[in-house]
C-alpha cells in the first residue's frame, strides 16, 4: 500500500480520470481471466476462499498490483493508482463473503430454541416489540426502569417489568429530527442515584421554511443534561451546545455516543458530510471530544494551546462514529465508526491523534469510484490507506457491517465473554463479539444475526445483554441458556 507523507499529498494525490466504478474496473481488467461472476479461467476463482499467495487484504492487494508474471498474470501497478487495487480489493472481498456464506447458518435466534456460539449459549427474549418507533439508544435506572430515546425525539421510560410506559417523558429538549439525526444517545451520570442527571445527545438547531416555502434545516450535534422528576424533564443545562455557526443542513453523520470516566465524559460528534472539514481543529465536526460531566473544559486536553483549535477536542479525523466504550481493565477508550464502503473501524482512541478521514481511509465511494475529498483549497484528491502521522484503526469490517453500538461485556451472567467488546451493526443485523488483549483484536465472532438492525447493545445491571433493534423496532435481550 502508499506510504506518502502529508507534504507530497498535493503532488501525488490529485485526482485524474478516474471516475471509474470498480464493476467497470473488473469487468473491463479482469473479468477476461477470472470470470465475469469471479469463478475463475485462464487465473483462479477469486471468490473460493482460497487465496494461492496470501490471504490477508494487503496480500491480495499485493497480488493485484505486483501481479506473477511468470503464472501469467500482470501486474497492475502503473496502470491503475492505488485505489483502484485497493477498490478492487475491497470488491473482491464483498463478493467472496456473498459466495462463501451462502447456505452458512448464522446464530439467529428464535424466541425458545437456544442459539449456541463458540463460549455461551443464549436465548432471546423480546421485551417490547410494539409502540417503539426507532429507538436509539438505552440507560438503566436504579430502580430496575429504564430509558429509551426515540430519534423522533422522544424520551421514554421501560417499566421494571420492562413494559413501555405510555407516558412520554415532557419538556425534554427540542430535537430537529432530519435524515440520520434526532434524539440519540441517552446517559446516566455515573452517579445518578446522588445527582440525577440525565444526559441526552441530540440534534440541536433550527428548522424554518425559505422563500420557497421549503424547509431550511441547521442542525449539529449537542449535548445537554437535565432530571426527570415523575414524567417531566426540568433542570436542564447544556454541556456542549456548539455555536450556530457550526449547524448545517446535511442530514447525515451525527455521530454521538457517551462514555463517562473519572469526572470526564467522551462522546464524538460526526463529520456531517464536512469531509476534510474533520481535518479542520477549529470545527466541532469530525472529533471525539472530552469536557468534564459539567462541560468545562479539562486544562490538560491536547488541543487547549493551539491556536484556533477548540479546546474540547480528543481526537480527530472521524467519519460517523455511532459507538464509543471503555475497557475497564486499563481504562483504553475505544470507538467504532461507519466508514466509506469496506472501511468500517474499529479505532482506540488516544489524546491528539488523527484518525484520518478523509485523507486516509481503508473505503471507497458507495458508487465504487476511488474515495476523494476536496482538500481545504478546493483541490479534488484522492484518498490513500496509510500516511505517517495517522493512526490505522485496530480492526475494520471488509464489506462494511455498519457499526452502531458497542459496549465490553461486564455482567456475570455469560462469564466466558467477560470483557470481550460487543459491536453491533446496522446493515449486516448482527453482533460481533471482540476479544480484545493488549489493545488488539485477537478473535472475532457472530454471536448474533439476522433478528434486525442492531442500533444500540448494551449490558444491564442484571448481566443480560440488551439489544435496541431497528426495522422491526424491538427491545430484546440475551439471556444464558444451558444447552
Ligand atoms: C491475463 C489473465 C489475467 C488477467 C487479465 C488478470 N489476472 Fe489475476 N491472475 C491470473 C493468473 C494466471 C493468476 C495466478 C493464478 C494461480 O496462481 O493459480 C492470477 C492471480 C490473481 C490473484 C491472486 C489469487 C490467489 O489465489 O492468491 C488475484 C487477487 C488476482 N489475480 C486478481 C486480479 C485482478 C483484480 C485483475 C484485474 C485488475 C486480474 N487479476 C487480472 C491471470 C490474470
Amino acid at each position: 500500500m502508499r506510504k506518502i507523507s502529508l507534504l507530497f499529498l498535493s503532488l501525488t494525490g490529485l485526482v485524474s480520470a478516474q471516475k471509474v466504478k470498480v464493476e467497470a474496473l473488473y469487468g473491463q481488467n479482469c473479468a477476461g481471466c477470472h470470470g465475469a461472476k469471479f469463478e475463475g479461467g485462464v487465473g483462479g476463482s477469486l471468490v473460493d476462499g482460497q487465496w494461492k499467495h496470501g490471504s490477508t487484504d494487503a496480500d491480495i492487494y499485493r497480488s493485484i498490483a505486483k501481479g506473477n508474471v511468470q503464472l501469467g498474470m500482470n501486474p497492475w501497478e502503473g496502470v491503475l493508482s492505488d485505489e483502484q487495487i485497493r477498490s478492487l480489493v475491497i470488491f473482491l472481498r464483498e463478493n467472496e463473503k456473498k459466495t462463501l456464506t451462502q447456505g452458512v447458518n448464522f446464530p439467529t435466534p428464535s424466541p425458545d430454541t437456544v442459539t449456541k456460539t463458540e463460549l455461551e449459549n443464549y436465548k432471546i427474549e423480546a421485551l417490547v416489540t410494539d409502540g417503539l418507533k426507532n429507538p436509539w439508544a438505552i440507560a438503566f435506572l436504579p430502580d430496575g426502569r429504564k430509558l429509551v430515546t426515540e430519534k423522533s425525539g422522544q424520551l421514554r421510560f421501560m417499566t421494571a417489568a420492562n413494559t413501555l410506559d405510555p407516558t412520554v417523558i415532557s419538556g425534554t429538549p427540542a430535537v430537529i429530527e432530519h435524515g440520520q439525526g434526532g434524539l440519540m444517545e441517552v446517559a446516566l451520570h455515573p452517579d445518578y442515584a446522588k445527582n440525577g442527571w440525565v444526559y441526552l445527545g441530540l440534534s440541536d438547531g433550527t428548522r424554518e421554511k425559505n422563500d420557497k416555502g421549503k424547509d431550511d434545516v441547521r442542525c449539529i450535534t449537542a449535548v445537554v443534561r437535565g432530571r426527570i422528576k415523575d414524567h417531566q424533564w426540568t433542570d436542564q443545562e447544556w454541556i456542549y451546545r456548539p455555536d450556530p455557526k457550526f449547524r448545517s443542513g446535511a442530514g447525515v453523520h451525527f455521530g454521538t455516543r457517551f462514555v463517562f470516566d473519572q469526572g470526564y465524559l467522551y462522546f464524538p460528534i460526526g463529520e456531517r458530510g464536512g469531509n476534510i472539514e474533520a481535518q479542520n481543529l477549529s470545527l466541532p465536526n469530525g472529533k471525539i471530544h472530552r469536557v468534564y460531566d459539567d462541560g468545562r473544559i479539562p486544562a490538560d486536553n491536547p488541543f487547549v494551546k493551539t491556536k484556533d483549535a477548540l479546546p474540547s477536542i480528543w481526537t480527530y479525523g472521524h467519519r460517523n462514529p455511532q459507538g464509543l466504550a471503555m475497557d475497564r481493565r486499563d481504562g483504553a477508550l475505544y470507538n467504532t465508526e461507519h466508514g466509506p464502503r469496506g472501511g468500517d473501524e474499529l479505532n482506540l482512541d488516544q489524546p491528539g491523534k488523527n484518525y484520518g478521514w478523509p485523507v486516509v481511509t481503508l473505503g471507497m465511494n458507495y458508487d465504487g469510484t476511488p474515495m476523494s475529498f476536496n482538500s481545504a483549497d478546493g483541490k479534488k484528491m484522492e484518498s490513500v490507506t496509510e500516511m505517517k502521522g495517522v493512526e490505522q484503526p485496530i480492526t475494520y469490517w471488509l464489506p462494511s457491517i455498519a457499526t452502531c453500538g458497542l459496549d465490553f461485556y461486564t455482567g456475570d451472567k455469560f462469564p466466558k465473554w467477560k470483557d470481550d467488546l460487543l459491536v453491533g451493526a446496522l446493515a449486516q443485523q448482527e453482533i460481533r463479539r471482540l476479544r480484545i488483549v493488549d489493545h488488539k483484536v485477537v478473535s472475532q465472532e457472530i454471536i448474533l444475526k439476522n433478528i434486525g438492525r442492531v442500533r444500540d447493545v448494551a449490558t444491564g445491571p442484571d448481566g443480560l445483554i440488551y439489544i435496541l433493534l431497528n426495522g422491526p423496532d424491538r427491545l430484546v435481550r440475551m439471556v444464558p441458556a444451558s444447552k
